[in-house]
């Protein structure tokens, strides 16, 4: 396990989780391996229940036969005092970290732990005193390897004036950029932005439009987080049908909501790169997730490569965004017929690729 935070929590869940009549919780987060969680999952005598945001790690852990709840830590359903232990590896968005401690503080029974874990220059300090300062109960603190941190602090009598700021995590809301307003939340990649890469693409989209022989009727929007492809190209083409896809549940719910509103037919699927996804499209858009570059997420190009592929009508257009530096074309040479710059910026470039 080369994550030392979630070492050291998955020390205490396995110390910690002996009692069969324990009702426990371990929320699962973006930065975390199904291969580590399931060899974590594998030491606990009781497992607790598993809540994750990700499709793709609750599908990846049902291979590993470990059950996961697919869910935007949607905590609505568990009564107040009603749970005997929270783990938690924290998230790098501040959001879902103080909805995730201040959802402990009323879910946990009293003298119920929250166990946090995380890198110092996660602010795994500054979380670990604010939910400190909120439960007003005990506190045992852990040290671990390259300024890990782990601290288990125990419900007492909570000072509710010391709940953190969630930004309403659960709820969706209406942000509006320049003159674009969309439904969204925190818990997904940029939610409260207009990605600049997809910006790009939707102003560019009306010349490869232009140039079709046939005004495409089917979109599949690959990784659609809130929707934005999606509805910037209802504006522009009547589809008889558009599909969106992510793997995000605050994403999913937020598309979901967005495309209501371009009263077209479509569909919302919650997906690992479109593997359920089925027939072909004659347009699909992506702005993949891989801005890194190409050594870190690797495998995620290809697959979102190979599944527009599959997903591509015979005579159908696919755009990704990318960043400049990303070699994309080289990768897509390898599966598309023909792949072109359609065009580029300081910033981006979009590359089309057909069958
Ligand atoms: C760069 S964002 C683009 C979001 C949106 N299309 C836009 O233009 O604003 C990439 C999206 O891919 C999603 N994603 C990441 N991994 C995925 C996977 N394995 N399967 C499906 N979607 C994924 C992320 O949740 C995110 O919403």
């Amino acid at each position: 396990m080369n994550d030392l935070a979630l070492t050291l929590l998955s020390t205490t869940l396995q110390k910690n989780t002996t009692n069969p009549d324990d009702n426990n919780i371990w929320i699962l987060d973006e930065n975390i391996s199904s291969t580590d969680v399931a060899y974590a999952a594998n030491t606990c005598s009781n497992l607790p229940t598993l809540i994750c945001n990700r499709f793709d790690l609750q599908q990846e852990l049902k291979e590993k036969k470990v059950t996961a709840i697919f869910s935007d830590f949607d905590f609505s359903g568990y009564e107040d005092n009603s749970i005997d232990q929270i783990f938690f590896r924290i998230s790098k968005e501040k959001a879902v970290v103080h909805h995730v401690i201040n959802q402990a503080a009323r879910v946990l029974k009293p003298g119920g732990k929250l166990a946090l874990a995380g890198y110092k220059n996660e602010g795994a300090k500054t979380y670990i005193d604010k939910a400190s300062k909120l439960f007003n109960g005990s506190v045992e603190k852990t040290k671990g390897g390259q300024s890990s941190h782990l601290a288990i602090i125990s419900k007492g009598s909570v000072n509710a004036d010391k709940l953190l700021d969630d930004k309403n995590y659960g709820e969706l809301r209406n942000v509006t950029c320049e003159d674009f307003t969309f439904l969204t939340k925190p818990g997904q990649f940029g939610w409260n932005k207009v990605d600049k890469g997809s910006e790009f693409l939707i102003q560019q989209l009306p010349t490869l439009l232009n140039q079709l022989h046939k005004v495409p009727t089917t979109l599949l929007d690959l990784g659609c987080g809130y929707g934005y492809l999606s509805m910037m190209a209802a504006k522009l083409v009547n589809f008889e049908k558009i599909t969106a896809t992510d793997n995000n549940a605050a994403a999913l719910r937020s598309c979901e909501e967005n495309l209501k509103v371009s009263k077209q037919e479509f569909d919302v699927i919650e997906d690992n790169c479109a593997h359920s996804i089925r027939g072909r499209f004659d347009l699909i858009l992506c702005n993949p997730p891989f801005h890194k570059g190409f050594s870190v997420e690797n495998n995620l190009t290809q697959l979102f490569l190979e599944q527009t592929h599959k997903r591509l009508h015979a005579k159908g257009n696919a755009v990704f965004v990318v960043n400049q530096f990303i070699p994309l074309e080289q990768k897509a040479q390898t599966l598309f017929d023909k792949v072109s710059l359609l065009a580029k910026n300081d910033s981006f470039k979009l590359v089309l690729c057909k069958r």
